[in-house]
């Protein structure tokens, strides 16, 4: 394992990457907030393996986009750690700025509107979010100028909102999405995981298993796949729930009469006391040559 090149200016950054430019290699790219566990290592072996020039994960703890009330200063900060994930992984630059380095002068004077899709699901709950989120994806795709950026379907909503933002804003880059990573009991990574108790930890894998029913039940349809999921979810005392929402892939509504066959999301959120988890899946709706619905659902 070789410990990868760490870049703290856009200036180091630039000239890390230049070579690379010059032969025409293609840069893979890997944005995080840092504290990486196994998913993140997951979109780092995506992004080795689409590209034949370097790998660059950036660890920066964004401000913009976290709320007022939000855990920006409880966020885990592990550079140490986390250099050697991304060594092990074969990522060869690690771009970890100050925040004055991504935002000189402060706040950016222009700015990105997500648009609706940041306002439902998590932009609800957390309404400044996506805005933030995507200001600094755009400036790390410009600072990085990847052929290719990895990001973890665990966010999902985030994965779609940077997929409509570089087409929207023609920002040619491809966009690969990286399955989740869970525990061996079906619990989404996450970087929160840490400041579960042991009975909020146990408890947590109720998130997963509702999706695992829904995804079980959609044969009968959309009624039965979200009864199933709130069936699972009642289960958990101490799981708050924030929503629990069946979209298509790009998260619009479902029509009324789902064709059987369609692809679908189910996403969920919920409080474990101060800790929000998220998780979603895949899942089809009906199956084809079955009925979409049965008795007691639509
Ligand atoms: O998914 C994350 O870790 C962050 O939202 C991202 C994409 C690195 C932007 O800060």
């Amino acid at each position: 394992m070789t410990r990868p090149v760490l870049a703290s200016t856009r200036q180091e950054l630039a000239e890390l990457l230049a070579p690379a430019r010059a032969r025409g290699a293609r840069v893979g790219f890997v944005p995080t907030m840092g504290a990486l566990h196994a998913g993140h290592a997951s979109l780092m072996r995506v992004a080795r393996d689409a590209v034949d020039g370097p790998v660059v994960a950036s660890i920066f703890v964004n401000p913009m986009q976290f709320g007022a009330d939000e855990d920006l200063d409880r966020y885990p900060r592990t550079l140490d750690q986390d250099l050697e994930v991304c060594g092990r992984e074969g990522v060869d630059v690690v771009f970890a700025p100050s925040v004055e380095e991504v935002y000189p002068g402060g706040e950016p004077m222009v700015t990105i509107d997500p648009g609706p899709l940041a306002g439902i699901l998590e932009g609800r709950i957390r309404p400044t979010h996506f805005r933030g989120v995507l200001i600094v994806v755009a400036k790390l795709l410009g600072l990085v100028r990847p052929d290719v950026a990895v990001f973890g379907e665990k966010d999902y909503q985030q994965l779609v909102l940077v997929r409509r933002m570089v087409a929207d804003l023609c920002l040619g880059v491809d966009v690969l999405g990286a399955e989740t990573e869970r525990e061996p009991d079906g619990l989404a990574l996450s970087s929160r995981n840490r400041y579960l108790d042991p009975e909020q930890r146990q408890e947590a894998v109720v998130l997963s298993r509702a999706l695992l029913a829904a995804r079980a039940e959609a044969q009968y349809g959309v009624n039965a796949a979200l009864a199933a999921a709130r069936a699972e979810l009642r289960t958990a005392k101490a799981v708050d729930l924030d929503y629990l929402a069946l979209t298509t892939p790009e998260l619009g509504d479902l029509p009324d009469q789902v064709p059987p066959g369609t692809e679908a999301r189910i996403l969920v959120a919920a409080r474990l006391g101060a800790t929000r988890l998220i998780d979603n899946m895949p899942l089809v709706i009906g199956t084809v040559g079955s009925p979409a619905t049965r008795e007691g659902s639509s």
